[in-house]
């Protein structure tokens, strides 16, 4: 699978392609400026120790891959949609946007249609197969690849390629288990937990703050 990471030059970004690409997944990174992304391809392959990793531009990114993760502020959601909009035809897309309250990060201002990923369906259209999923991780912990991520990963959204994304999250490591839940109306339920893993951080002092679900079967 290559997988390509949209803005994955922040803070979400650069954990999720250290990880996967130690797990042995064919990751790029992508940015608006191919040089950034080239630049922060080279940081992280130096931190892997391996050329592993390829950085270039988002909608080059997008081409070449087989599933397209999408790690951009949500004030950049629906122009980056827009800019890839062609090269995800057919693919499967993984929405991790939040869209968080610009005033204060312990809120959500969720869109009229009800979540960010269905936002990004609405945009991409019905032959793009979207799954929102990793809005529950911290970007803290997942950019330390020896650190353990005690924390359930909930995942929701196209029926066919749910099973592939939720394998991709259980191959990232560290203890990190994905959860299904259901279809991708469960966004509107799964986005806001971030703001209040925000706040728990805030009051607790600490950037690692995360959830696991209890009393479901084991798989
Ligand atoms: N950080 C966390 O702990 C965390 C946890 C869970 C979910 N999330 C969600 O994941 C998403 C990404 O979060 P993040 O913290 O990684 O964000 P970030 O570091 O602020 O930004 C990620 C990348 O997005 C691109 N970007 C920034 N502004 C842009 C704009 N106006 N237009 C287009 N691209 C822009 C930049 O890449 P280039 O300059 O290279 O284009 C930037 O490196 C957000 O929706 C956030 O809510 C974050």
């Amino acid at each position: 699978m290559k997988i390509a990471i949209l803005g994955g030059t922040g803070e979400q970004g650069p954990g999720l392609a250290l990880r996967w690409a130690k797990a042995g997944e064919e990751v790029i990174v992508g940015s608006r400026q191919k040089e950034k992304g080239e630049k922060v391809a080279i940081e992280l392959n130096q931190e892997l120790g391996q050329e592993l990793i390829r950085g270039t531009d988002n909608v080059t990114a997008a081409a070449a891959a087989d599933i397209i993760v999408l790690t951009v502020p949500y004030s950049a959601h629906i122009g980056t949609l827009e800019s890839v909009k062609e090269q995800c035809k057919g693919k499967i897309f993984v929405d991790v946007s939040v869209p968080l309250d610009p005033d204060n990060a312990r809120r959500t201002i969720m869109p009229e249609v009800g979540s960010a990923s269905e936002e990004a369906q609405q945009v991409l259209g019905p032959d793009v197969k979207v799954v929102c999923a990793l809005q529950n991780i911290s970007a803290h912990l997942l950019r330390d690849i020896n650190a353990t991520i005690d924390c359930d990963v909930l995942v929701c959204g196209d029926k066919d390629a749910r099973p592939t994304v939720m394998q991709l999250i259980n191959k990232i490591g560290g203890g990190i288990k994905a959860v299904s839940a259901g279809p991708l109306e469960a966004a509107r339920q799964i986005e806001p937990i971030t703001a209040l893993l925000i706040r728990l951080n805030i009051l607790n002092k600490v950037h690692s703050a995360g959830i696991r679900i209890t009393g479901l079967p084991e798989k």
